[in-house]
């Protein structure tokens, strides 16, 4: 469902993406781990078109981002790194404006909208301004309106921050419904306990280049010192911790 074939974004001299190589299967959840600033947000915004690669292609559902952007678009839900919501509008104006984009017809609308803003517990606040929203409650704005044309693939850029503890295990239960229905879920997360719990598989990156790749038992065995958790293999693969240098100054 999602094609990513020797991928390359440079950024004057800097190599955020480093010929990237991944195939995501349809149904999978896969999360796309490392530290800041290794590229992730970049491959996300390749993926959905926002950007266009220096070299190498993407292709969403079969369809190469460059050659069919709006065809590849319509399959796509996107949750960005920053809740974007406009402040003017009520959460169900948002999302009647999302759908309208989508060429959702009004009926669809009616009947989707209010199913949506039940999920994530916002339908008391559907008719308030979004800019009386917290953080979380964007967040999950957002969510309901990538999902509003029932896309075929799920990009995600750190979809669980923000949320409170039942929120957070809501979405995840919505992610896994949405993976057994077929649908294809790609994030970027800091969350090591997300991906160890809900990713079927886990790509690890560092300056721009996968350094890992495979189910969580399959990175505890690349990693050195195999007996820890995701975290440790996680540290170990992108050259660990020096604690004493980095605390110095404390
Ligand atoms: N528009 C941009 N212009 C210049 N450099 C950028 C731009 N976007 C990202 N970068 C750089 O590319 C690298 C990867 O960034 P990003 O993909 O946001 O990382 P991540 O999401 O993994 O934290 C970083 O060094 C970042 O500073
Ligand atoms: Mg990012």
């Amino acid at each position: 469902m999602i094609e990513i074939i020797r991928l390359t974004k440079h950024f004057g001299d800097l190599r955020a993406v480093d010929e990237l190589d991944l195939r995501i299967e349809r149904g999978e959840i896969f999360g796309l781990l490392g530290p800041n600033g290794a590229g992730k947000t970049t491959t996300i915004k390749i993926l959905t078109g926002l950007l266009r690669p220096t070299s190498g292609r993407v292709r969403v559902a079969g369809i190469d981002m460059e050659e069919a952007p709006l065809e590849a678009k319509r399959r796509i839900g996107l949750v960005p790194d920053e809740p974007f919501v406009y402040p003017k509008l009520t959460g169900s104006e948002f999302l009647h404006f999302v759908g309208d984009l989508y060429g959702i017809s009004l009926e669809t609308q009616r009947r989707r909208i209010p199913e949506l803003l039940e999920m994530f517990e916002l339908l008391p606040y559907g008719g308030e301004l979004a800019e009386s929203y917290s953080h979380g409650m964007r967040q999950k704005l957002v969510l309901s309106a990538a999902l509003l044309h029932e896309p075929e693939v799920l990009l995600l850029d750190e979809p669980l921050v923000g949320l409170d503890p039942k929120s957070a295990r809501l979405v995840k239960e919505i992610f896994q419904r949405l993976s057994k229905r077929g649908c294809t879920l790609f994030m970027c997360t800091h969350i090591l306990e997300i991906a160890e719990r809900l990713c079927h598989r886990v790509g690890i990156m560092v300056s721009g280049r996968l350094k890992a790749l495979g189910t969580v038992a399959e990175l505890h065995r690349q990693a050195r010192h195999g007996a820890g958790g995701l975290e440790d293999a996680f540290l170990s693969l992108t050259g660990g911790l020096e604690y004493s240098a980095l605390l110095k100054n404390l």
